[in-house]
């Protein structure tokens, strides 16, 4: 079904592989059309709870956009260019299900970018991350300007995208682009333990958190303040909530069915 990404169903979620391995995963147009589908499928599909977004091989995640179609672009297509990807890629942020990634080697550029639009960020021991664009005689122009200066702050994002320099995963946990760092060969178990932790709550809950978290970058704190109270009513009004506030109370597990 699928040239550029491998899908499958695991229990209650989704893994999807990018999987151009002799490319080490670069995404071209073909990669981010298959993206925005697959993940269109698991925002439609009832028994898919979450993803996990991951690369093939040991060597990459995505090492970024492609270079063969980069160099072809002009200044009224690199608009077009930079805007497409930055809609996949605000899709998959706004993603309402949770997504984590499991970042198995380099992540550059797009890589860099397409990780920080995900939720949660795991990364294996090898993996290195950058925003190499400059050596290129561009920026990044998937999200990277605005993401990683949100994530790590200015300072800290002003020198790693004007020097191109990559950090390793180390750094990267210490800078706060990712949650932790195991050993590549824990790096998808690691990931679904952490993903089965999170789609076991109140899935209301989650998918109210994410948009309101994902408010704190939008707006001003008075108007984010609102926004969460909005999100917090709306979640009083589940029966998740009668069931998990009623299950601390009664001192049991609660049984959280998603409504
Ligand atoms: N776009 C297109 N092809 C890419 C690519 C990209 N972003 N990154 C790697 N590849 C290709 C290489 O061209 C090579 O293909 P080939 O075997 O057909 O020649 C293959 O993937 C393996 O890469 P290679 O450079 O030989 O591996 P390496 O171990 O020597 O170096 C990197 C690894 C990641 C340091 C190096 O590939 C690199 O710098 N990639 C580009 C990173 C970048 O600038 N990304 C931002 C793009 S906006």
């Amino acid at each position: 079904m699928y040239e550029t990404i491998l899908f499958e169903q695991k229990n209650n979620f989704a893994i999807i592989k990018i999987n151009r391995p002799d490319k080490l995963n670069a995404l071209n147009s073909k990669v981010l059309d298959e993206l925005s589908q697959a993940f269109r499928h698991c925002g439609e599909n009832e028994s898919i709870w979450g993803v996990i977004l991951t690369g093939s091989g040991e060597k990459a995640f995505v090492a970024g956009a492609d270079i063969g179609e980069i160099n072809q672009l002009n200044s009224k297509t690199g608009k077009e260019f930079a805007l497409r990807g930055q809609s996949v890629f605000n899709y998959i942020e706004q993603f309402p299900k949770p997504v984590v990634c499991a970042v198995n080697g380099f992540a550059l550029g797009g890589g860099c970018e397409l990780a920080m639009a995900c939720h949660i960020r795991i990364a294996s021991d090898n993996a290195k991350f950058g925003q190499p664009e400059v050596n290129l005689g561009i920026i990044p122009g998937y999200g990277g300007t605005q993401r990683l200066t949100r994530l790590i702050g200015k300072g800290r994002a002003m020198y790693m995208i004007l020097t191109g320099e990559m950090i390793d995963a180390n750094t990267a946990l210490q800078y706060g682009l990712v949650n932790k760092v195991v050993p590549l060969n824990e790096l998808l178990d690691e990931s679904e333990k952490v993903l089965s932790t999170i789609i076991q709550k109140g899935r209301i809950a989650l998918t109210t958190a994410i948009r309101s978290i994902n408010s704190a970058c939008e707006l001003p704190l008075s108007e984010g303040l609102k926004f969460e109270a909005d999100m917090f009513a709306v979640c009083c009004g589940t029966e998740d909530f009668k069931e998990g506030t009623s299950a601390f109370l009664a001192k049991r597990k609660p049984e959280f069915k998603g409504k």
